[in-house]
């Protein structure tokens, strides 16, 4: 993670997070650990919990707590270990929050407890729509970075780091074949898109289903079958749930689903697939047949559902590459030392990523791939910044 050395060198020298205490809500993979380590470079005191249970490293949660990280987190804990973690960390009174689905943020506003807060970050699309709710009905208590919003993070974590990585988890948890197959994909938003392509370059057909009629005619335009669900139900092979919303694949869809379909979910919380409708159906009928793969009989056929409808890049794979997350943590970073030295001033809303960090990072992610590129000359600068007809 070439961008996020050089940001904790920088922060190591500088010190600029002395005394500040950063709490965070993440995913507990390698990557996250260089994040927390970058971080104490720069003076924070950091904890860390999981931002869902089943996808803990437990190998890197010890290493961090052997270098003197706190680290509330196992893989597979119960839910109720999940919360009790969270809550602790709150408990903790952190200055900045570093959320992946806002569990930790929205705690601390369900308990109004928000006082010793300076600002936080949200990494991911779900975590942003709870804060912009808060928001919208004048709760914000602090201000909160859109890390998700930053063209560093949004196009390449969304669209490569979920593209390869959601394949990756179906494929360890299935060792499925995707060539010949159809792989239905529901949700065509920054990160569908990135499965979608993804699938059709290892030769599945793809099938996209669509709410937005704009994104649905993106994915037509972009050379995908796009259907209602419900008829594709009966075509698909494999279905990925990628919205963001609820019991997006149900009862209804289930019952049209060929024998030995397989069913993955690489939104952020375990709702897209309705598991309640699932075991209805299969009435008891459910057996582990892999590692990570249910399967359920309904009617003769079998569904099989992966990783429990948790999130499969997470929950059947590593995640996404270090090479993409390290943008993504270079995002976070700088948004910590944003609002340690900036958050006093900063008003009490859902802010962007300032541009400059956004284009210092993507400036140090071609550095570290060797690549250069041109600047505007003077004369293209003056010509660009006139409104007079070009002479
Ligand atoms: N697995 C990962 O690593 C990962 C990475 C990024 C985001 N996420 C999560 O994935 C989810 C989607 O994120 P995004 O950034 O792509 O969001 P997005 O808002 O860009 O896209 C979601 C798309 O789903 C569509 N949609 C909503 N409800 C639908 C329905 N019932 N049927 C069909 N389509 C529907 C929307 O119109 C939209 O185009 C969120 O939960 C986000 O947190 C996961």
């Amino acid at each position: 993670m070439p961008v996020l050395r050089s940001i904790r060198e920088r922060l190591a020298s500088e010190r600029p997070l002395d005394g500040v205490k950063v709490a965070a809500c993440l995913h507990v993979t390698a990557e996250t650990a260089n994040l927390m380590q970058a971080l104490a470079a720069g003076g924070a005191e950091v904890a860390l919990c999981a931002a869902n249970p089943l996808s803990t490293r437990d190998e890197v949660a010890a290493a961090l707590a052997e270098n003197g990280v706190a680290v509330l987190a196992v893989r597979g804990e119960s839910a109720e270990s999940y919360v009790e973690h969270v809550v602790a960390l709150a408990d903790w009174g952190p200055n900045i929050t570093l959320d992946d689905g806002a569990d930790l943020l929205t705690l601390l506003h369900q308990r109004d407890d928000a006082g010793e807060l300076t600002g936080g970050a949200e990494e991911t699309t779900t975590g942003l729509l709870r804060l912009r709710r808060l928001e919208a009905e004048g709760r914000l208590a602090c201000p909160v970075v859109a890390v998700n919003e930053s063209r560093t993070e949004r196009t390449f974590n969304d669209r490569y780091g979920t593209g390869q990585s959601a394949l990756d988890g179906i494929l360890r948890a299935t060792n499925l074949m995707l060539a010949g197959h159809t792989l239905v994909l529901i949700g065509y938003g920054a990160t569908g898109e990135g499965i979608a392509q993804r699938a059709r370059g290892a030769g599945a057909a793809v099938i996209v289903c669509e709410v937005d009629p704009l994104r649905a005619l993106e994915a037509r335009m972009d050379g995908y079958e796009v259907m209602p669900a419900l008829e594709a139900a009966a075509r698909g092979d494999l279905f990925v749930t990628v919205t963001g919303s609820r019991a997006v694949l149900r009862r209804e869809h289930m019952e049209l689903m060929k024998d030995g379909a397989v069913l993955a979910n690489a939104g952020h919380f375990d709702v897209e697939i309705d598991l309640a409708d699932l075991r209805e159906l299969a009435g008891g009928r459910v057996r582990e047949v892999l590692p990570l793969v249910e399967q359920y009989e309904v009617d003769g056929r079998r569904l099989n559902l992966l990783a429990s409808g948790r999130v499969v890049n997470l929950a059947a794979g590593e995640g996404h590459p270090a090479a993409v997350m390290d943008m993504s943590f270079a995002n976070l970073a700088l948004a910590v030392e944003h609002l340690a030295l900036h958050g006093d001033e900063l008003e009490r809303r859902v802010l962007d990523v300032p541009k400059e960090i956004d284009e210092e990072i993507a400036r140090l992610k071609l550095e570290s791939l060797g690549v250069e590129i041109d600047a505007l000359t003077p004369d293209q600068l003056e010509y660009l910044s006139s409104w007079g007809a070009p002479s």
